[in-house]
């Protein structure tokens, strides 16, 4: 029997985030600043190799769900073939990647060959002028053609992840709907949260998702479609009608899920964070690089899961935001 990675608050972990870079092409201000960001050096990063021997130790222990995050993940060099020695471990059921989706036009089906089983691209605005001011580029075309790509080589299924922010893009969450009416997509909207690099978040920015429903419905009917896992950061509907697609909505502002959560992530600089918001980190690269055995990174990893928060502290008087922003962490 597989053995299994539970915390103290009696949760299974069975999902791993791995950031391959804390790069972006892309500074949206929600995750960065728009001056430069100071880069960790190239020497704090791990090496594939390094990430492997970590993942098959995590994998091991029953985590049968991985993303490849970023920054952007395709930044870094050959991340296919990271994608296909991750894809290879065995008892690896989910392998998910996260992007901004601007070198996905040529890329998707390489990713899909080398073993990628879904993508999830972040995408906040559906007009040119919006796009800019939330992303800092320009470059919507180069994003819409990726998730054509990624639909055409079967990335399925393809997940849209837009950040709504109030007066800035709620009013196209209709538009959203249609996109995932007319290609097929799972768009799902994200309530903003406070890990932004710039400390813009302010609660009356925050439009819950709710909300968002409601006025989605309003133009198509949704029914609720049911969770696959408890530990499911979305709720998820579909169209009554019966158009293809499906529409999330990710509240952790305002239904908080961290009773359920199955997740923990490892920064490209090789430490684990056991939450989000964690305010402290486990540093697994020093362990690795002095030498450990696979018993020391077992022992290593048990202690860490033990120490997992129970939830986030957004709503409380006493909420610290973490220092590092989600373009470390990967989302
Ligand atoms: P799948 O449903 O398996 O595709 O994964 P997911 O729902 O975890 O999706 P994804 O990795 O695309 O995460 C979507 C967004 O949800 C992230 O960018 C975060 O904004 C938010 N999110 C994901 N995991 C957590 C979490 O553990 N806690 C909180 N508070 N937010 C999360
Ligand atoms: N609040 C909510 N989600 C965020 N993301 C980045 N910053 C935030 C934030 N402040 C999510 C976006 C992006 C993913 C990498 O992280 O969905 O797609
Ligand atoms: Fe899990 Fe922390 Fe996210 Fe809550 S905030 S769901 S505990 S990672």
């Amino acid at each position: 029997m597989t053995p299994v990675l539970r915390d103290s608050h009696n949760r299974v972990i069975r999902d791993l985030r791995i950031s391959v870079t804390d790069r972006c092409n892309y500074r949206c201000f929600y995750c960065m600043p728009k001056e430069a960001m100071e880069w960790r050096p190239r020497a704090e990063i791990l090496s594939y190799e390094e990430i492997i021997r970590l993942a098959e130790v995590f994998v091991s222990f029953g985590i049968d769900k991985l993303r490849v995050t970023g920054g952007e993940p395709m930044i870094r060099r050959d991340v296919e073939g990271l994608v296909a020695r991750l894809a290879s471990l065995p008892g690896v059921g989910d392998l998910a990647m996260t992007t901004n989706a601007h070198f996905l036009a040529d890329r998707a089906r390489g990713l899909k060959e080398a073993g990628l089983r879904r993508i999830t691209i972040s995408l906040d605005s559906l007009t040119p002028d919006r796009f800019a001011l939330m992303t800092g580029r320009s470059d919507l075309p180069r994003v819409m053609a990726g998730i054509d790509a990624a639909v055409e080589a079967g990335l399925f299924p393809v997940k849209v992840n837009c950040v709504v922010i109030r007066g800035i893009n709620d009013d196209q969450a209709p538009d959203f709907a249609a996109m995932a009416r007319e290609k097929g997509l799972h768009v799902r909207f994200i309530e903003f949260m406070p890990l932004d690099n710039g400390k813009v978040w302010r609660r009356e920015m925050v439009v819950s998702g709710e909300e968002l429903r409601e006025r989605i419905a309003s133009v198509y009917p949704l029914e609720r479609v049911a969770a696959e896992s408890p530990a499911e950061t979305a709720r998820r509907w579909c169209f009554a009608d019966g158009a293809p697609g499906e529409v999330g909505f990710i509240n952790p502002v305002t239904q908080p899920f961290c009773g359920h959560c199955s997740r923990i992530r490892l920064t490209a600089d090789g430490m684990i964070r056991t939450c989000l918001f964690s305010t402290v980190e486990h540093d697994i690269k020093s362990l690795l690089r002095a030498g450990a055995s696979r018993d020391d990174l077992v022992s290593f990893i048990l202690a860490t899961i033990a120490k997992k928060e129970e939830r986030h502290h957004i709503n409380d008087r006493d909420f610290v935001q973490p220092l590092r922003t989600m373009s470390c962490i990967g989302g």
